[in-house]
């Protein structure tokens, strides 16, 4: 077992006897930017990893725990957020995996939920596949749990159980990477590029849709309320890796483009459902437009790098992974990035604000901490 799964089982519990409209559980599904440890578990060299250091450098114990990150993640951070009252974000499904018992399972889920999250994973089962946990998959991972939720408790226990509970979901930004290398490699005409990307979007769009409105609709609570936390997709050509194809070390503004026509796609989507779904409430994060507002002006929220990754290695860190043998920065907490993809650790925190109970511009149409009170 990875030593940092112990740490975070130990202290990941709730931390104060709950009273009023908590949310009993969250359950979490998406990428490397929410991922706490899914993909030590999966096998092959290929699955993108953060169980070795200097991941977790920050974290308690200085545990390499799987997130991509020098300490907590976004995901820990909005879990923790205050009326939440959780101590880090859930645990990894698939450390609870259960072999025989469902015991661990189900004892977790009904206690802190449950993270699908896996680095890597896409929309699309076509993102990375052979190597993450696509979105598709978490879902089902979601439905065993709750079946054997339901075989342990009653049936309406679990459904009063879910719909309090809050849905975190981010993920997006695997399919535009993937996409937007495919295009690069390509040299495409803009013609084309206009093309391709609308079908693009449209098939992202409906697989997020269907995500959301899944049938059969006994996986999510049924008919009575669905809470989604959504994450739309960061400035994804501004974090090291992208600039490292400037010479300048510019941001990659066609994958910034990419990143935000999905955006755009996304919040009529939400409003869509929300008037199709009469117990769908929704809060969508700008990620995007949070972390542009931070580039702009890094000093107001403490930052002094806001281009190169704390560990990585060759320009800006960007053309390498975080390594036992990378260079690390010396003041993680002034580095908006962490490694060549990853947010690190301050920001993560500053983003969670945001959107559970920052300025209003950052979440559409009410807040995390709103969605989480609501009844
Ligand atoms: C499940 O079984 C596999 C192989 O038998 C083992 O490696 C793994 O640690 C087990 N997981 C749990 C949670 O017991
Ligand atoms: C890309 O295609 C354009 C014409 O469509 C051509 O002028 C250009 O040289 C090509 N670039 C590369 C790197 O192949
Ligand atoms: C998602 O898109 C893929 C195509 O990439 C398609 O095969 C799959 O059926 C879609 N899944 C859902 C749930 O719509
Ligand atoms: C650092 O470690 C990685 C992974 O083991 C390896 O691929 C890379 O070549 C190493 N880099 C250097 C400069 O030794």
């Amino acid at each position: 077992m990875v030593p940092g799964l112990v740490v975070c089982l130990v202290i990941c519990t709730r931390l104060l006897v709950v009273a009023g409209a908590r949310p009993p559980a969250m359950y979490v599904f998406g990428s490397s930017i929410l991922d706490v440890g899914n993909n030590n578990y999966l096998p092959g060299a290929a699955v993108g990893r953060a169980n070795r250091r200097y991941n977790g450098i920050d974290f308690p114990a200085s545990s390499p725990t799987g997130r991509f990150s020098n300490g907590y993640n976004i995901a820990d951070y909005v879990a923790a957020a205050k009326n939440m009252g959780f101590a880090c974000s859930p645990p990894a499904y698939l450390s609870l995996a259960p072999n025989s018992s469902s015991g661990p399972l189900v004892l977790t889920a009904l206690a802190t939920g449950v993270s699908y999250a896996s680095g890597g994973a896409g929309i699309l089962d076509s993102t990375n596949a052979g190597n993450t946990i696509p979105l598709s998959k978490q879902v089902h991972y979601f439905g065993a749990t709750k079946a054997k939720m339901v075989a342990a408790v009653a049936p309406r226990a679990v459904d009063a159980h879910l719909s309090k509970s809050v849905f975190l979901l981010g993920i997006g930004n695997n399919d535009m990477y993937v996409f937007a290398a495919a295009e690069l490699a390509r040299n495409t005409s803009a013609a084309d590029q206009r093309r391709n990307a609308a079908v693009l979007y449209a098939s992202l769009i409906s697989n997020y849709s269907a995500t959301i409105s899944v049938q059969p609709s006994s996986i999510w609570p049924s008919q009575i309320i669905q809470k989604f936390a959504i994450i739309n997709v960061g400035l994804l050509g501004c974090v090291p890796g992208a600039r490292v194809l400037s010479p300048v070390g510019a941001c990659w503004g066609r994958l910034n483009e990419l990143a935000g026509g999905f955006n755009d796609a996304l919040r009529p989507l939400l409003a869509g459902l929300a008037r199709r779904l009469p117990g769908l409430a929704y809060s969508i994060g700008d990620s995007f437009g949070f972390t542009r507002d931070t580039l702009a002006d890094p000093r107001a929220s403490g930052f002094a790098d806001v281009a190169a990754a704390c560990c990585g290695s060759g320009r800006l860190g960007g053309e390498a992974e975080c390594f036992p043998n990378s260079t690390l920065c010396d003041d993680r907490d002034r580095h908006v990035f962490w490694d060549r993809a990853h947010l690190s650790q301050r920001t993560a925190f500053l983003v969670a604000r945001a959107f559970y109970s920052g300025l209003a511009k950052y979440t559409v149409p009410i807040n995390f901490m709103e969605l989480a009170q609501s009844s």
